[in-house]
C-alpha cells in the first residue's frame, strides 16, 4: 500500500488548477444508462471512484473509453439490471444506479452498501422515494430488488436533506409517467451540474439549486456531450493548503461562488481572500485566528472540507470549537492530528480544536477516509521534521495526484511505493 511523506515547514507558492467534480461525475457516469448510444464526457477526473464506476457500467453492459480527460460511455441494454455486491462495497455511491436501472428497464438487482469509516450511511431515503415512483421494493439477499412497469410522477419530500437520494430521485423521474415535485432537495453544485448534464439528453427540469426541482416525464432520452464542473472541494483543499503554510496560493479552473462559506471562514480568520471568475486566491500570512464551524448543507460548510479546515485550527491563535452536523463519525482525523501534536478534544458531534502555531511534529500516522488524508497532508506540511501518511488509496479515490500538485507549488512531498 502507498504512502504519502511530507517535509514539513516549507512555505507554498504559485498557481494550481482544478479537476472535474468527483461527485458529479458519478452521478452523471450513472444518468447515462438513461439512454442508448454513445454520452461523450470532458473533463472527468482520473480517480479510483472513476474506475469503480467504470467497472461497474462495464458490468452493466457499457462500453467505456477514456481518453485523458474525455471519456465515451456507449449504453445498450444489460443482460441483467445488477449491480453486483463485489462491485458496490468497493464505492456506496453504486446506489446510484438503482434510479436510472428502474426508470429505464423497470427493474433494477443493487446491493446494498455497507457503511463506511464516516458512518452507517443508510439507503433508507433512495428506497423510500422509489416506493413512492409506484416501485415494488423487497431486500432480498443483501440486495434491494425493485421493480416496476413504468414509474408515476409523485410529489417527493425529503424529511432529511439528501444528496444522493435527490439525485436518484432526479434520475428515476426523468423518463417517469407525468410530474414529480421533489421538496427539501439538495441543492449542491454536484447535484445542478447533475440537471445540466440530463437536461442535455432532453428531460424536462426546473428549479435545480433550489429546495424545490421539478421535474415533467418523457418517454426517451438521448446520449449527450457534457463537460464536467470543477470540484469545489479539491479546490477548497489546494486553498487551504496554501493557507496552513502562510503561502499565496492561486487556485484556477474553479468556481469561487461555489467556496463562499470557506471564503468567509477564511476571511474570519485573518486570510486576505481574493477571487475572479474562474479562480481564488489565498494571499501570505504569518498568523491567523481561531474560528467556529458547524457543517451543513450547501451553501452551508461543507462537510468534505471539516477534516482539512481542522487541519488549519491546530495552527491558529485560540480555540475553534468544530461541529460535524452531517455525518454521525466524521471525526477519525482527530486521533491522528493528536499524535501529531495537536490539542484537541472530540465529543460526539463537536471537537474543540485549541490552536498553537508550531505545535505539531512528525510522525508515522494513518488516513482513515479519503477527506482525513487531505488532512493530515496539509497538517505534514506544517508539521516540525517528517510525517509519513498510510492507507493513501484513500486518498486516491478522490484527489487527481493531489502529491504532484503540491508539489508543484513547492511542497516537499513524495509518494513511496508499499
Ligand atoms: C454525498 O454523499 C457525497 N458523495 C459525500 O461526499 C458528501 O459528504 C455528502 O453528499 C454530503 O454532502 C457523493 O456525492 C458521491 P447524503 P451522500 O445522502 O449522498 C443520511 C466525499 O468525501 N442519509 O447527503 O451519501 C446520511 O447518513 C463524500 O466526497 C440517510 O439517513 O450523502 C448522512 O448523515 C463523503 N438516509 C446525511 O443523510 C439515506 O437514505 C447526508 O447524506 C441517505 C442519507
Amino acid at each position: 500500500m502507498d504512502s504519502i511523506v511530507v517535509k514539513g515547514g516549507r512555505r507554498l507558492s504559485g498557481t494550481v488548477a482544478t479537476s472535474g467534480a468527483k461527485n458529479a461525475a458519478l452521478p452523471i457516469l450513472f444518468a447515462t444508462l438513461l439512454a442508448d448510444g454513445e454520452h461523450r464526457l470532458d473533463n472527468v477526473p482520473e480517480l479510483r471512484d472513476i474506475d469503480s464506476t467504470e467497472q461497474l457500467l462495464n458490468a452493466l453492459g457499457c462500453t467505456t473509453h477514456r481518453s485523458g480527460k474525455q471519456m465515451t460511455v456507449n449504453v445498450s441494454r444489460p443482460d441483467e439490471a445488477l449491480a453486483p455486491y463485489d462491485l458496490v462495497r468497493k464505492m456506496r455511491a453504486s446506489i446510484l444506479c438503482l434510479g436510472p436501472l428502474l426508470s429505464r428497464y423497470g427493474e433494477a438487482r443493487v446491493s446494498l452498501p455497507g457503511g463506511c469509516a464516516i458512518g452507517s450511511r443508510p439507503i433508507d431515503l433512495h428506497v423510500d422515494t422509489m416506493q413512492r415512483l409506484g416501485a415494488d421494493i423487497s431486500i432480498e439477499e443483501g440486495y434491494v430488488v425493485a421493480r416496476a412497469e413504468r414509474l408515476q410522477g409523485t410529489r417527493i419530500l425529503f424529511e432529511k436533506l439528501t444528496v444522493g437520494g435527490t439525485e436518484n430521485a432526479l434520475m428515476a423521474a426523468v423518463l417517469a409517467r407525468g410530474a414529480t415535485q421533489i421538496e427539501n432537495a439538495a441543492k449542491e453544485p454536484e447535484v445542478v451540474d447533475l440537471v445540466h448534464y440530463l437536461r442535455a439528453m432532453g428531460a424536462r427540469i426546473e428549479g435545480e439549486g433550489s429546495s424545490v426541482i421539478t421535474v415533467e416525464g418523457v418517454d426517451r432520452l438521448e446520449p449527450a456531450r457534457h463537460s464536467i464542473v470543477a470540484d469545489r472541494i479539491e479546490a477548497g483543499t489546494l486553498l487551504l493548503a496554501g493557507a496552513i503554510t502562510g503561502g499565496a496560493v492561486r487556485v484556477e479552473r474553479c468556481e469561487p461562488q461555489h467556496l463562499v462559506a470557506l471564503s468567509d471562514k477564511l476571511r474570519e480568520c485573518g486570510f486576505p481572500v481574493e477571487s475572479g471568475e474562474d479562480w481564488i486566491a489565498v494571499a501570505e500570512v504569518d498568523a491567523w485566528s481561531s474560528t467556529d464551524v458547524t457543517t451543513a448543507p450547501h451553501p452551508g460548510f461543507p462537510t468534505d472540507l471539516q477534516a482539512q479546515f481542522m487541519a488549519l485550527m491546530t495552527q491558529a491563535e485560540g480555540t475553534s470549537v468544530i461541529t460535524e452536523g452531517i455525518f454521525e463519525n466524521r471525526f477519525m482525523h482527530v486521533q491522528e492530528l493528536v499524535r501529531l501534536g495537536a490539542d484537541i478534544s472530540p465529543m460526539a458531534l463537536v471537537a474543540v480544536v485549541r490552536g498553537g502555531k508550531g505545535c505539531l511534529s512528525g510522525a508515522e500516522v494513518m488516513a482513515t477516509d479519503l477527506r482525513a488524508s487531505a488532512c493530515l497532508i496539509l497538517a505534514g506540511l506544517v508539521a516540525k521534521g517528517t510525517t509519513k501518511v498510510n492507507r493513501i488509496y484513500h486518498l486516491d479515490r478522490g484527489y487527481e495526484q493531489l502529491e504532484k500538485k503540491l508539489a508543484a507549488l513547492g511542497a516537499d512531498i513524495e509518494r513511496v511505493r508499499g
